[in-house]
């Protein structure tokens, strides 16, 4: 196995290893990895879709095993690039999130291969909450941690994207009908590397002591602070074969545009996050 750190703060590459062939000391050490990169990319795997469920259980239990991300249909049509609710949920995933922080169990991390990418864009983009929480200076980090976030995903797909009735979508609204909406710190600490991170993102609508406007006014300015210094930003060509696994408890994450008459197709398998520390303020 050989390791290529990204010139970022977080992030490397991995070669010379197969995924599908890993023994329990290969698989240990690839988490070991993963919990100080934060971020691992495995060149040239072409993972079927049962080796990916099965690299993904070596991160613990799954939320989900395994959900295509694309524009393409089974029967290799391509979406309408406006009109069909499973393109605005890809056009959501291009706004920086954590994953499921609309649920009330926030995700651990994912599995993300490539299958089909388009000739330009459609890279996947990561940003470092533990470099972006650990610059800023002492009066936000005050400020900040004192405060708790509502994320729902209602409000940043279905009211923001327009989303037709959930009756009648092919998108299956996966998390909109979550009530309460899950209240979540700004500032968290991540209960594996003792590390304190950010939790914030497109699902941020209220923030209990704040205006709606105000709340979504600072999250937006967190989010603009973290997600643009090159240093903790990180944005991956995708490449036909490739995988990755991020760990969702200190990275964010964004897809980038990309011409929508051209096919990208990725399986997303999301590891579930610990009922304790994972779970949302409001459900322990
Ligand atoms: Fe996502």
């Amino acid at each position: 196995m050989r390791v290529e750190p990204l010139k970022r703060s977080f992030g490397a590459k991995v070669y010379d290893l197969s995924l599908p062939d890993l023994n329990t000391e290969q698989a240990q050490d690839v988490y070991d990895l993963w919990l100080k990169y934060a971020l691992l990319i495995f060149p040239g795997q072409n993972l079927s879709n049962d080796q990916q469920i099965k690299f993904a259980k070596n991160f613990g239990a799954l939320e989900f095993d395994l959900s295509p991300i694309s524009n393409v249909r089974n029967d290799g049509s391509i979406r309408d690039a406006n009109d069909d609710d499973i393109v605005k949920s890809l056009r959501g995933n291009m706004e920086w999130h954590h994953d499921s922080t609309y649920m009330p169990i926030q995700a651990k991390g994912a599995v993300f291969t490539a299958h089909k990418v388009p000739s330009h864009g459609g890279e996947t983009g990561w940003a470092d909450m533990r470099a972006a929480y650990e610059a800023l200076d002492q009066s936000m980090k005050d400020k900040i941690n004192e405060l708790s976030a509502y994320h729902s995903y209602e409000w940043s797909q279905k009211e923001r994207f327009g989303h037709k009735d959930p009756k009648v979508s092919e998108f299956n609204s996966y998390g909109f009908d979550i009530d309460p909406k899950p209240l979540r710190p700004l500032v968290k600490t991540h209960n594996e590397t003792g590390q304190k991170c950010l939790t914030i993102g497109r699902h941020i609508n209220k923030i209990p002591g704040l205006s709606d406007q105000e709340a979504q006014n600072l999250a937006k300015e967190l989010e603009e602070y973290a997600c643009s210094n090159k240093e903790w930003v990180y944005h991956h060509a995708w490449e036909v074969g490739d995988a990755v696994i991020w760990d969702n408890r200190c990275l964010m994450h964004q897809a980038s545009m990309w011409d929508l008459s051209e096919g990208r197709i990725m399986y997303h398998s999301r590891i579930e996050g610990d009922p304790i520390a994972e779970a949302a303020s409001n459900y322990l």
